[in-house]
């Protein structure tokens, strides 16, 4: 295996590529080892650099906002497709609908709602990352889901073929979703109700300011740790298991709010797994319940 062809190919295509890129530049939590390789392709580009890796036999990864991925030390092996230059937004003509690359931010789509008097994802408003990334783990908060106003989806398939799936065909559930293994979100589009842009943004100002006094947002994190279950919170389950403030390294249970596991500066991934491991110790001793990931955690196992 050689990364000769990759490297033409940007070269060609003047395609960002960079080598031993360290993950921690590219995550909210500002932890993870290096990537082989890091690619920053665009919608025009991203199929052929598919057709490489998959032809090169590179083992490859996608990652949106990084704001939801716990990256280990020991950094990724092969390729790391970054989805940040996919990031256009168009609105469709006469229509509700707005069709957005999987790299834009979700808070740009939110306030191009705001602007266009398009309701619908005010509840997720104040949370970081792309979304690519929040289709994948079904992001939500405040009673929204992003699968809320999701109609269809644009995948890159492993094989080179395009496919679009409908909101029904992507299997989501509670943060999480059904997407082909090895393929690329590369679009959506998302369905709105029209509402008055002055009460969008108040809404979404509300939010934003619940968040800000309920969650550590000024701090590294990778927003919620573990998954609620069964409707029970797993913040509450870690707060009253007396994980507040626990420490290891320089990773912390957020005193503000359990879930969230902060980052006080130089936090690793190995410090992160080694709290998650002891909080959930804690949490099973006091209530019975085995708290489960929702943050995807990657890199090379060895
Ligand atoms: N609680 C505690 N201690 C804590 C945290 C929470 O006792 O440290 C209690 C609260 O007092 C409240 C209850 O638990 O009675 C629920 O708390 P909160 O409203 O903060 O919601 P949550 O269930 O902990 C969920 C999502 C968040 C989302 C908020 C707001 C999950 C895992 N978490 O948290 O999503 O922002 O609701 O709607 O689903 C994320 O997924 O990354 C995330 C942050």
């Amino acid at each position: 295996m050689t990364y000769d062809a990759l490297a033409g190919y940007c070269a060609s295509k003047n395609i960002d590529i960079r080598f031993n890129e360290p993950m921690s530049k590219h995550t909210s939590l500002r932890i993870g080892g290096p990537a082989d390789i890091a690619i920053f392709p665009d919608e025009n580009t991203v199929p052929e650099i598919l057709k490489i890796l998959i032809s090169e036999h590179i083992e490859y990864t996608v990652v949106g906002g990084g704001t939801n991925i716990l990256v280990k030390d020991s950094g990724i092996e092969g390729a790391v497709v970054f989805t940040s230059n996919m990031n256009t937004i168009g609105q469709e003509t006469d229509t509700e609908c707005i069709c957005v690359q999987s790299g834009c931010s979700l808070q740009k789509v939110i306030n191009i709602c705001v602007e266009h008097g398009l309701s619908g994802m005010e509840g997720l408003a104040g949370i970081p990352g792309s979304v690519g990334g929040a289709i994948a783990g079904n992001a939500g908060s405040f009673g929204c889901e992003i699968k809320d106003v999701v109609k269809s989806v644009n995948l890159l398939m492993a094989d080179g073929d395009m496919k679009e799936l409908s909101a029904s065909d992507m299997g989501f559930q509670y943060r999480s979703a059904k997407i082909p293994s090895n393929s690329i979100i590369l679009s959506a589009t998302l369905s709105f109700k029209k509402d008055e842009p002055f009460e969008i943004k108040k809404r979404v100002t509300e939010f934003i300011n619940e968040k800000k006094s309920k969650q550590p947002i000024s701090k590294p994190s990778a927003g919620c740790v573990f998954k609620n279950q069964k409707d029970i919170s797993a913040g509450r389950l870690i707060d009253e298991a007396g994980c507040k403030g626990m420490r290891i390294g320089d990773i912390e249970v957020s005193p503000m709010h359990a879930n969230f596991f902060v980052n006080n500066g130089k936090g690793t991934a190995d410090d992160f797994l080694r709290l998650m491991d002891a909080v959930s110790g804690k949490v099973k001793e006091k209530s019975g319940i085995i708290l489960e990931p929702e943050i995807r955690i990657i890199g090379r196992t060895s």
